[in-house]
């Protein structure tokens, strides 16, 4: 939910900027923008509208040099799309600055300012900032003390980095509610919305905490807390490697995350396991007291995480005899709770940083819950950080905006976290240790399913001409159909619906026609011969079928039905092993239609705003 990037250096920090951009235009994209400052203080800015790309043609025309800068990529909240509305905004020559989040309280700000004599440009609630720092500036005469003043003023979240006219060098930059990191390199500063984007400049960073505020210069750094005390905030290494955020070979993120899921969920499973037991300290050194008490899971995440606890419930149900109940984040945290005693909070997020996500944790800590627990691909995230317990998915940075291998080790890391709690319950040592092996075939069975590209490709074709799709699957299978039909409607931007095959007659079926394409998952269990009934009645409207099968289960095929027989595994991975075919078709069908695969239109990674 927009990136921003900015520097404070000796050299020319502009394509510095472009480059980080780059890296974060996952975030948002439907404009840019960079302000660069030079040695006597003058600031100036380009902005355009649509991709980073955009932006870099019109720098290649005009290049902007200096050692200071800020620069942007927008996902719009308020303002449409335009170069108007992009960021970094100015107040005059002055001051520029970019901002990610919500100011709510604009309106009421933009008043006062109007009628101070100030001249808005754009509908952005951000240009409010700007706006207000200059007003403070005139009173207080330097930009560190007018920021802090018009924080005191705001309601919402931000992330924001300003530089002013009247002190070239100088950074300032705060966050609350919205990430921003600090990249520390030899005799300069940066700031970015996450470690990827500075990767090539540095390996040392500080995470700023919630109301932090930094002042930035080439050869210092302080930082204060919200109550303008110096604070030390530790310095981190960052492991990832530069390239992690390359797409190193493949067409698309999208196809080299797909393509990683053997060895990141090898990775998740990494140091966790014992012989025939889920290690409990993978979960944190309070989890040996916690985890003997637990007596219900109520899980909450957003969008695909969400999937994934949908998932889940059948495990915890099935396999560790604990209740378990899932929300979205965003319906959790609007209504009054009923907390069983014993009841263990799971928040499962990708970025660690979804607004709903952590709006849900931080009410969840104020509930009576036994413990809070983050399910999280991104170890210094503000859901890590505010939770008791934490397993960290080892996805590796997911740059694709359509979830897909944090989607499977999220899959994993609650399985772990089934069998650790049901051997507390009703999981005996012979059950687990099955479980255990099962886990451990994984990555090979994903490396199977990953051979279908091909004939998954040939069935795409059968539905890039399509307006609709329907989505089946029974049991834990169903939430498998959910995400199989998000992920289509994601990239492809073919209405996807899915449905538990149990209700086609409920209702779906009425839609059922020849240009009507159904995907069925039917996977060798117990539901499989009922599953075939219900594509019976599909068949007999006409309708066409693609039906992912267990190559165990016979399903015959004709003209209107195509098969496609995922490799038999172990059922307790299935729905791992379903989920990839799916990515693939998803995949295909976007390729085939001309969609951008990693940058979906409207939609944005990062979702840091409600
Ligand atoms: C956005 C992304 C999805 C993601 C969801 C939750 O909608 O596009 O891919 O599943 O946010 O994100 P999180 O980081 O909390 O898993």
């Amino acid at each position: 939910m927009c990136g921003i990037v900015g520097a404070v250096a000796q050299r020319d920090v502009a394509p510095i900027l472009l480059e980080g951009l780059r890296r974060l235009e996952y975030r948002g994209y439907d404009s840019a923008g960079l302000a660069v400052q030079d040695r006597e203080g003058y600031i100036e800015r380009e902005r355009a509208l649509g991709k980073v790309a955009s932006l870099a043609e019109r720098l290649a025309e005009r290049p902007l040099a200096g050692p200071t800068g800020l620069a942007h990529t927008r996902w719009a909240t308020h303002g449409a799309p335009s170069d108007r509305n992009a960021h970094p905004h100015m107040s005059g020559e002055r001051l520029a600055l970019v901002h990610n989040g919500i100011i709510e309280n604009h309106e009421p700000l933009r008043q006062a300012l109007e009628q101070a004599g100030h001249r808005f440009e754009s509908e952005t609630d951000t240009e409010v900032v700007v706006k207000q720092i200059d007003q403070q500036i005139g009173a207080r005469g330097d930009l560190l003390a007018a920021v802090f003043d018009t924080l005191s003023l705001l309601d919402g979240a931000y992330a924001l980095g300003v530089i002013c006219r009247d002190e070239p060098g100088r950074l300032v930059a705060a966050r609350r509610g919205s990430p921003l990191v600090i990249g520390i390199g030899i005799g300069e500063h940066f700031i970015a919305s996450d470690v990827q984007a500075l990767l090539p400049v540095t390996r040392q960073f500080i995470f700023l905490e919630e109301g932090d505020v930094a002042d930035l210069r080439r050869d210092s750094l302080v930082i204060y807390d919200e109550h303008r005390r110096v604070v030390d905030r530790p310095v981190r290494q960052s492991e990832l490697s530069a390239d992690a955020a390359e797409r190193g070979g493949y067409r698309h993120f999208m196809l080299k995350e797909i393509h990683q899921q053997p060895a990141v969920v090898a990775e998740t499973l990494e140091g966790r396991l014992a012989d025939h037991e889920v290690l409990e300290a993978s979960f944190g050194p309070r989890a040996a007291t916690l985890f003997p008490q637990v007596q219900r899971v109520q899980i909450i995440a957003c969008g695909t995480s969400y999937h994934a606890g949908l998932v889940a419930r059948y495990w915890f149900e099935e396999h560790a005899g604990l209740p378990c109940d899932v929300e979205v984040a965003s319906e959790y945290r609007y209504r009054r709770h009923v907390v069983a005693p014993g009841t263990l909070f799971v928040a499962i997020s990708q970025s660690g940083e979804t607004a709903d996500t952590l709006a849900a944790l931080r009410e969840a800590r104020t509930l009576g819950y036994l413990a809070t627990m983050a399910i999280c691909n991104v170890p210094e995230s503000s859901l890590v950080r505010e939770s008791d317990l934490v397993l960290m998915t080892r996805a590796g940075p997911e740059i694709g905006v359509a979830s897909t291998k944090a989607f499977t080790t999220q899959l994993v890391a609650l399985l772990l976290l089934v069998i650790a709690l049901g051997r507390h319950q009703q999981l005996n040592a012979d059950d687990a240790a099955d479980m255990v092996n099962a886990l451990r075939s994984l990555p090979s069975a994903l490396e199977q399913a990953l051979e279908l590209d091909g004939p998954v490709a040939r069935l795409a074709e059968l539905l890039v001409e399509r307006q609709h799709a329907l989505f089946l699957g029974r049991g834990l299978h169903y939430p498998v159909a959910l995400e199989g039909a998000l992920k289509l409607k994601e990239i492809s931007y073919i209405h996807a619906e899915a449905y538990p095959a149990g209700e086609l007659k409920h209702g779906p079926l009425a839609l059922v026609d020849a240009e009507m394409p159904v995907v069925a998952i039917a996977p060798r269990d117990d539901l499989v011969e009922k599953l075939k009934s219900n594509l019976q009645e599909v068949r007999a409207r006409g309708g066409t079928l693609m039906v992912f099968a267990d190559s165990d289960v016979r399903y015959a095929e004709d003209d209107d039905t195509r098969v496609l027989a995922v490799p038999h595994c172990h059922p307790l991975i299935a729905p791992v092993v379903f989920t990839v075919p799916l990515q693939l078709l998803a995949y295909h069908v976007a390729v085939l239609r001309g969609t951008d695969v990693d940058q979906p239109r409207n939609l944005a990674k990062s979702v840091t705003v409600e």
